[in-house]
């Protein structure tokens, strides 16, 4: 099949080439001249492990190229995915359909024979039918299809997500769509993984449902862990208690500093806009967001607290700056929220993380960034563990003490056990465990 990606971000790349990898020519298209000729020298403008191989890989095999010419591009297509941003619109945490909107009416000047077009990117309930009218404007109602087609990528994981999906979503009713979406995902039968067909509305409700209970889950073992904290249990086990009823299920229970990323603080705040214009109260989703915003501003009191209370002249050493390890994101990364108020009570911070320091110069001031764990720990009075990258899981615990001047740590991912730390001489708070 030849498909044409339009955005080669995040999930426009890493769909691309995975659709490249199924045996698909596939044409990844993007407005920005600079990122297509990174792409096109063999660089890659996002961190996700294993991309840039396989991008090499299908580059050569001639499967994989990059444009900025979308009409070019729509030659003989038979697939044109919209896979550009849908940011949360400042103030108001509508999602912005601008960049949605703008490829559907290039894609409508483009398109030769019948055309399936499907949003990738994650969109409100209801965006199909904006994009059919725009399509509408320029061609006649048999000669294309508007598809939902929502992407389930963890960042980081999001190779393997793609290529061993629990499900495939697709949203349409047209029987050719079907024919042509079912073509492009056949390489996934294999391994005889579920294709959903459903209405394109519940397709795109699909999406948001999913991350928003996701949201949901976490914050309930966050606040469960709050709960630990004052009577004395382990959020841990707690969570292995509960996660062994398959009902529940293990996965998305650990505790920590409350959620970030590109996603889910962008689609609970999209999904409660949904509900409000359809006057329907989603008082769970509404809840999970402020009580996300409220913990990630707690967690800096609980490191200001663990300290003291004046962390004046105080120099903390963060490990971890990125919303989750394996990533480079910072996108509503708890850092974000949790060093300024660490430096607004006059800490001197220091920080290191092996991906995220050059996204995080542009959006923390003042921070002293390290090369290595252990450079960053050297003289600083207390660690703070904010994100559990797999390097910060077996430090050298004698080389962490003398690095120290004090032995305080602060791990708001439970990446340490609080008995091992104790005995090894720290003074150890973490998150929902007796300390
Ligand atoms: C998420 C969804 O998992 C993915 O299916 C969707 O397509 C995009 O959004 P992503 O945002 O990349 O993926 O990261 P994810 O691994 O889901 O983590 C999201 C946030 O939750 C991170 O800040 C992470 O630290 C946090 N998290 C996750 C927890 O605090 N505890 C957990 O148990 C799991």
């Amino acid at each position: 099949m030849r498909v044409v990606m339009v955005g080669t971000g995040y999930v426009g790349l890493v769909s691309g080439v995975c659709f490249a990898d199924f045996g698909h020519d596939v044409i990844c298209v993007d407005k920005d001249p600079a990122k297509i000729e990174t792409l096109n020298a063999g660089g890659i403008p996002i961190f996700e492990p294993g991309l840039e191989a396989l991008v090499a890989k299908n580059v050569r095999a001639k499967r994989l190229s990059f444009t900025t010419d979308l009409k070019a591009a729509m030659k003989e297509a038979d697939a044109v995915f919209i896979a550009v941003g849908t940011p949360s619109r400042r103030g108001d945490g509508y999602a912005d359909l601008s960049f949605v909107y703008a490829a559907s009416e290039e894609i409508a000047q483009y398109m030769e024979g019948f055309t399936v077009i499907v949003t990738k990117s994650t969109v409100p309930v209801g965006t199909g039918d904006e994009v059919e009218k725009i399509i509408e404007k320029h061609h006649d109602t048999d000669s294309f299809a508007v598809v939902s087609n929502p992407e389930f990528l963890r960042e980081g994981a999001a190779i393997t997500d793609f290529k061993r999906p629990d499900r495939v979503v697709v949203g349409t009713e047209n029987p050719k769509a079907k024919e042509i979406m079912r073509a492009l995902y056949r390489p996934l039968f294999i391994n005889e993984t579920p294709i959903l067909f459903t209405s394109r509305r519940t397709s795109e409700l699909i999406k948001y449902a999913a991350n928003s209970f996701l949201a949901t889950k976490i914050t309930f073992i966050n606040e469960i862990a709050d709960l630990c904290e004052a009577v004395g249990a382990n959020v841990q086990e707690v969570a292995k208690g509960i996660g062994l009823d398959k009902r529940i299920g293990s996965k998305f229970l650990h505790a920590g500093p409350g959620y970030g990323g590109s996603c889910f603080p962008k689609d609970t705040l999209a999904l409660a806009r949904t509900a409000e214009e359809a006057n329907v109260s989603l008082s769970i989703v509404s809840s999970v967001i402020d009580a996300n915003e409220a913990r990630k501003r707690r967690m800096a009191h609980k490191v200001i607290d663990a300290l003291g209370g004046d962390l004046t002249g105080k120099t903390i050493a963060v490990l971890g700056l990125a919303f989750k390890p394996n990533t480079d994101d910072m996108r509503d990364a708890p850092s974000l929220t949790i060093i300024p108020r660490l430096q607004d009570k006059g800490a001197v911070i220091r920080a290191y993380d092996p991906e995220a320091i050059e996204e995080a110069k542009g959006l923390l001031k003042d921070v002293i960034y390290m090369d290595g764990p252990y450079a960053c720990l050297e003289g600083a009075d207390a660690l703070v563990i904010i994100t559990e990258w797999d390097e910060f899981r077996a430090l050298d615990l004698r080389r962490v003490k003398a690095a120290l001047s004090k032995p305080d740590v602060i791990d708001l991912r439970n990446i340490y056990q609080p008995k091992a730390m104790q005995a090894a001489g720290f003074n150890y708070n973490s998150v929902g465990r007796p300390d």
